[in-house]
């Protein structure tokens, strides 16, 4: 499917947005071990998150959607029966990594496979804590195919220092945790996203967080006290809207001129709002209207109108806050009037696609001044963004980025390979269209 994006037209109105991509995960794959019926509104259905609930048919889990409800039908950790079959991930990194530690704490055998491009992505920040908790694992030169035998229960505890900061590995070491015979303690360089923590903190689980400030800088601490046997309480909770989701439609109002939305009900995990603050910083003209907790997590409305941009400076603990929204950060910063600098961002290179790389390849291709570094790329702004066909390298994020690029261009912006948006947005389009901007699918020939 080819995106065709024709610039000129404000983004105006209100909208709310589905639910959290890695807390819908989270509460699909918690829900599935916890006891009893859990209810997760506003659970987000996309191609992400079909693995997930896949998987738990797999594990001979229960669950039912009702509109945007999931109901899952929880029997503990000793209520997942081994899968007759390797459990397919499509290309959600989070599914591998979630359920690794969840299939470890029960103690299963199991194959996690996934997509060609799943297999591309690094598995071994898993494959190393898990052992050292006695998992029996197996990665594939470092990739998926994932396989794990039958563990001995209880698993040992860890302490353990993730030389990357990341919600996945955490969660996943996390996950195994459960089952492990004493406490996991965890060690961050940044802090990383938290959700895991606070949604097993709000089933009953004795999970705590901290800060240590060292000669080096400063650490985040995550210790996990497990109680055997484990008992989850089920959750009956609304998910908040995705702020990565939101991301684009947040860039969106700000380059296009006249534009005002009002986006409703966002998750605000200081985790996760990194992209809100710099932008702040640029000038943005952003306002966050906390409204209190969902799911254990904040929750607000985002006002943003067009504004004039300045550059704006990312490295070390926000380039953790604001790890999926590079792609859309790259296209604010095409159309601030000054230079910005992203580095300590080597990450990027092993998202679903080498972000680095394919996102200057492609801004290069709309004009935009862009350096590509080891760690990082510098834009140089002023605007001016032509129009033209770019590729989304089958990178959700990169492909809805440079449809809003479009949105502001001198000329219309072609998005190839745009299916790949309703990995995390299926709603993407109709969103842009009904707050008016002039956006068309077609198929390609
Ligand atoms: C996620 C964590 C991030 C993020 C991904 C979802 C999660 O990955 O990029 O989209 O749900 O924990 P890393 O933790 O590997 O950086």
């Amino acid at each position: 499917m080819n995106l065709v994006v024709r610039p000129g037209h404000p983004l105006r109105g209100v909208i709310s947005l589905p639910g959290d991509k890695s807390i819908s995960h989270r509460a699909a794959l918690l829900a599935a071990i916890a006891k009893g019926e859990s209810r997760i509104g506003n659970f987000l259905r996309a191609g992400v998150t079909n693995p997930m609930l896949e998987a738990l048919t797999c594990l001979g889990v229960a669950w039912k959607l009702e509109n945007s409800t999931l109901i899952v039908q929880g029997n503990g950790l000793e209520g997942l029966k081994p899968a007759s079959k390797p459990i397919e991930c499509g290309n959600s990194a989070t599914t591998v990594r979630l359920l690794a530690g969840v299939i470890a704490a029960a103690g299963l055998p199991a194959i996690l496979d996934g997509s060609e491009q799943l297999r591309s992505r690094p598995m071994q920040r898993i494959v190393e804590p898990l052992e050292q908790m006695g998992v029996s694992i197996k990665s594939t030169q470092g990739c998926i195919p994932l396989t794990l035998g039958e563990s001995c229960l209880p698993l040992h505890g860890i302490t353990y220092r993730l030389p990357v900061a990341s919600g996945q590995v955490k969660s996943c070491i996390l996950l195994a945790g459960l089952s492990a015979e004493n406490v996991v303690n965890l060690v961050e360089p940044a802090a990383s996203r938290d959700h895991t923590e606070r949604m097993l903190a709000n089933m009953g689980v004795m999970i705590n967080s901290a800060t240590q400030q060292t000669d080096h800088g400063r650490l985040y601490l995550t210790v996990l006290q497990p109680q055997q046997p484990l008992s989850l309480s089920p959750l009956n909770t609304v998910l908040p809207g995705d702020i990565s989701s939101a991301a684009f439609l947040i860039v969106a109002a700000l380059i296009t001129p006249d534009s005002q939305l009002l986006i409703k009900d966002v998750g605000i995990n200081p985790t996760r709002r990194g992209l809100l603050d710099i932008l702040i910083e640029m000038g943005a003209d952003i306002r966050v209207q906390a409204k209190g907790n969902q799911a254990g997590e904040p929750v607000g409305n985002i006002f943003v109108s067009h504004s004039n941009l300045m550059g704006g400076r990312i490295s070390g603990e926000l380039v953790v806050r604001m790890i999926d929204e590079f792609p859309v950060f790259g296209v604010a910063a095409a159309y601030a009037r000054s230079r910005s600098i992203v580095s300590q961002a080597k990450e990027l290179r092993y998202k679903e696609s080498d972000r680095i790389a394919s996102l200057s390849a492609e801004l290069v291709k709309l004009g935009v001044g862009l350096e590509e570094a080891a760690d990082g790329f510098n834009v140089l702004g002023g605007g001016n963004i032509q129009g033209g066909q770019v590729d989304s390298h089958q990178d959700h994020r990169l492909a809805m980025a440079l449809a809003v690029a479009g949105l502001a261009a001198q000329a219309p912006v072609t998005v190839q390979g745009a299916e790949i948006i309703s990995e995390s947005f299926p709603e993407f389009i109709q969103a842009l269209k009904s707050l008016g901007a002039d956006i068309t699918a077609t198929e390609a020939r």
